[in-house]
């Protein structure tokens, strides 16, 4: 896909990687962009910023209603979205000790929100016989988030639901991508590292920290070539072949390094 004319959806679209991707599917000849996120305001500046091809949308992804409502004002207003970029996320911070209202939002807004947008846009694009989900996951989806176990699990299970679409819908005309980014210059990760969060430390130290305009890059160059799996870091596919290869050997390279980083 090329962005020349297409209507886009991004939610989450007012953080980090969100805003970066809003700005540079403008950039690349977008006819319309939804700005989508909590934050009704600071979706409201990306989009005065981005200009007229820009139109903020206050979403909380995580009540279905208001993603279908989403869906069918964007379809209304301009016939059809041909890119829906699932890519608002939710860190924990904890390990099992996170209450089940923390898990609860976790699986809510990384994984039930991708299942909402699908279920809202492929009706859609199933009848125009095309259309692209970019699911933003993470590299914590095909590895770990060393000091956030709800995030690793979601991940892992939203990169699962992204694989899941491509097989069942790749034939039909409908696109998936999983936009796998490791350390990534946003509040998501600073905050972490403001804090001395292991996870965020873990992150720092196992490659470049990229920023948003990079991981937009990286989006960009992927969705040209119909790519499933996204890497904005390449060495992830690395670690992810060792964690395949000798899961053991991985996970002792893994405590190594937690050890390194605690000493
Ligand atoms: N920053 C990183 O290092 C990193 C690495 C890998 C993957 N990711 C993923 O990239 C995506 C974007 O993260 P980011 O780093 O830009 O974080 P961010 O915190 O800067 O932005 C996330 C955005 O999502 C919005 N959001 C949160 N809950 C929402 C909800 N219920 N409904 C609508 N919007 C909601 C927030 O308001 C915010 O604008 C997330 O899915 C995250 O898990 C981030």
């Amino acid at each position: 896909m090329n962005l020349t004319d297409r209507i886009v959806v991004v939610t989450g679209g007012a953080g980090g990687i969100g805003a970066a991707l809003s700005r540079r599917f403008a950039a690349e000849g977008a006819a319309a962009v939804v700005v989508a996120d909590l934050d009704a305001d600071a979706a409201r500046a990306v989009a005065e910023d981005i200009g007229p091809v820009a139109h903020a949308r206050a979403l909380d992804v995580t009540d279905e209603e208001q993603v279908r409502a989403l869906v069918a004002d964007t379809e209304q207003r301009y016939g059809r979205i041909d890119l829906f970029c699932a890519n608002a996320g939710v860190t924990t911070g904890g390990g099992v000790e996170i209450d089940d209202v923390g898990w609860d939002r976790s699986w809510r807004v990384n994984v039930l929100a991708h299942v909402y947008s699908a279920r809202a846009v492929l009706p859609g694009m199933l009848a125009r016989g095309g259309g692209h989900l970019l699911h933003t996951c993470s590299a914590a989806g095909v590895l770990t988030a060393v000091g956030d176990a709800a995030y690793t699990a979601t991940k892992h299970a939203s990169v699962g639901f992204a694989e899941w679409l491509a097989i069942t819908y790749r034939d039909r005309g409908i696109r998936v991508s999983a936009l796998c980014p490791q350390g990534v210059d946003t509040p998501m990760l600073a905050d972490g590292l403001a804090d001395g969060h292991l996870g965020a430390r873990v992150v720092a130290a196992s490659g470049a920290v990229l920023t948003p305009d990079q991981v937009a890059d990286a989006a960009i160059a992927g969705l040209a070539e119909e790519r499933f799996l996204i890497l904005p870091h390449p060495e992830v596919a690395d670690y992810a072949r060792r964690r395949a290869e000798d899961p053991d050997g991985w996970q002792a390279g893994m405590r190594k390094l937690i050890r390194r980083l605690t000493a």
